[in-house]
């Protein structure tokens, strides 16, 4: 059933050419240039962007410099927990505007917003608590009686916040909520590719009460837009997800300055299944590890290891869960798989899907792309299990970012450890066993900033999030997240 009519679509989408968000205004750039967003489910122009210049992240700098020495500087701990407790709020009521825009942007499933509603809301009422709990310390030094020393905390400053597309609204929050509970400002750069509802998270912030200036959004292309950010002076903080090769790139570009820089890259989880574990359970799990948002998920348990004893049986229960999985139009409320976010992603999994075969790895199902039908126009790849994969393929080392598992087998707990530590990532990683001893011990082997046994991708506010090796630098989510939008100052008091 169509949850969204036409009508609504047009709405919700409009005729006008959407904005950046500069200093409480919404603007056209000052090039003049505009970039097209496509509907994936179509391939279609979905909405034309204006799109911001190197001058324009020029203005947005200065914008969010001006808003840290002013009424946002002046905010108390508690005016800024109010803020997010209101901008939380309106998230809440306005959820339905963004799903639906990221359902047209990205492709995703309608229906995902109902736990996304959940995750954003709590997120920022998470970080509204965090607001009124920062504090330095009183430090009891060598020379105590003589001199005093005490450290307070600062926000950062200017934080640069680059996101990709396969999560627009629920990233942009999460990169806004420890910003602005540390009282840092922001430039927001979503992806080319989905920049929607980023415009509309804007809106709602200046409703919430948030100065102006204080969060600035800036559309277009990474190489131009990203890029000018990751080097610019004015920013002493850049907070970035996306893939690995970027992460590298605005590293080098933010050493100018010495920007602070936190990282969320890729990965290529493993996710192992013991003989003793819960078949049933293991396989939903498994396929579920993989194929929500097709696949395009950083912390997806791509590299599927199951003990010999149960392997061919469990590999085919895997994709008869993901044959089981409705795909379609992301309006669809029956739709659980929607297509892949760009035609460039399509080509990009289908490559590895060919790389895979042509290898020797055996689809067990999917394989192929979606060509007939309703569906043909858009980029869709179903749920694809490859069995017989060997260490050294492509599509047991790259991240494919797709709906694409790669399955092997193996013998014993110190094997499976190091094949699946024998990766440059270390994002996410799964273990599925009813053995308590099994599960400690490999949730302590295992290099990866998350392991979830007996379920996957499990996430929480208030629960660090990120990655070891080159998955990252840095936690999201967490205690210790807001730290990295703050500096620390020591102050010593002669007595
Ligand atoms: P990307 O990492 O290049 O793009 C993510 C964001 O970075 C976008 O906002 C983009 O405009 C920006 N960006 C690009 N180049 C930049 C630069 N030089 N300086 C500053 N910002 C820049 O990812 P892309 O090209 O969209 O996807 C390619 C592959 O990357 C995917 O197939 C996937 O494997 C991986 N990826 C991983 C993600 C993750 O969460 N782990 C998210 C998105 C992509
Ligand atoms: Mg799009």
């Amino acid at each position: 059933m169509l949850h969204v009519a036409n009508e609504d679509v047009k709405k919700a989408i409009g005729d006008a050419v959407k904005p950046q968000l500069i200093d409480g205004k919404f603007t056209m750039s000052e090039g003049g240039k505009t970039f097209k967003t496509y509907n994936p489910a179509t391939g279609k122009v979905l909405a034309e962007v204006t799109e911001s210049t190197a001058k324009d992240v020029d203005l947005a700098v200065a914008a969010a410099r001006r808003a840290l020495g002013g009424e946002w500087g002046k905010f108390k701990p508690f005016d800024r927990q109010a803020v997010l407790l209101r901008l939380a709020d309106l998230i809440d009521k306005h959820y339905d505007d963004l799903i639906l825009l990221d359902s047209l942007d990205l492709g995703c499933p309608i229906t995902s917003g109902g736990p996304k509603k959940q995750r954003a809301i709590a997120l920022l009422r998470y970080y509204a608590g965090m607001a009124v709990d920062i504090h330095g310390n009183t430090i009891q030094n060598s020379q105590a009686g003589e001199i005093f020393s005490y450290t307070l905390k600062e926000p950062v400053g200017v934080v640069g916040s680059i996101i990709p597309w396969n999560g627009p609204s629920g990233m942009a929050i999460w990169k806004l909520g420890p910003a602005l509970a540390a009282g840092c400002t922001i430039v927001l750069k979503p992806a080319e590719q989905t920049p929607l509802s980023a415009i509309r998270i804007g809106e709602l912030c200046l409703e919430a009460g948030i100065p102006a200036g204080v969060v600035n959004i800036v559309n277009g292309p990474g190489h131009i837009v990203g890029a000018a950010m990751a080097s610019h002076p004015g920013i002493d903080k850049i907070s970035f997800t996306g893939s690995t090769e970027t992460g590298q790139a605005i590293l080098r570009a933010a050493a100018g300055n010495i920007k602070k820089v936190t990282l969320e890259l890729g990965g290529k989880s493993p996710n192992i299944v013991f003989d003793d574990a819960d078949l049933d359970l293991a396989a939903r799990g498994a396929a579920m590890a993989v194929f929500p948002n097709s696949g395009q998920i950083c912390s997806a348990g791509t590299r599927l290891f199951v003990q010999r004893g149960i392997a061919d049986k469990f590999v085919e229960k895997v994709a008869e869960v993901g044959n089981s999985l409705k795909i379609g139009n992301p309006l669809d409320t029956g739709t659980q798989i929607g297509p892949l976010v760009s035609e460039e992603q399509l080509t990009r999994v289908m490559s590895y899907i060919e790389s895979g075969k042509s290898q020797g790895a055996v689809a067990v199902s999917g394989g192929e792309r979606v060509t007939t039908g309703d569906l043909a126009g858009g980029y869709f790849v179903p749920p694809t299990v490859f069995a017989n994969v060997q260490d050294d393929m492509k599509i047991a080392r790259e991240e494919i970012f797709g709906p694409v598992i790669s399955s092997f087998v193996f013998d014993t707990i110190d094997e499976v450890v190091e094949r699946a530590n024998a990766t440059t990532y270390g994002l996410g990683s799964g273990v599925w066993t009813t053995n308590l001893s099994t599960a400690h011990k490999v949730s302590q082997r295992l290099q990866a900033g998350s392991v979830w046994v007996n379920c996957y991708q499990a996430m929480d506010a208030a629960v660090p999030f990120g990655g070891y090796k080159m998955s990252g630098n840095g936690r999201e989510s967490g205690r210790d997240q807001i730290q990295d939008y703050l500096e620390t100052k020591s102050i010593w008091i002669s007595l």
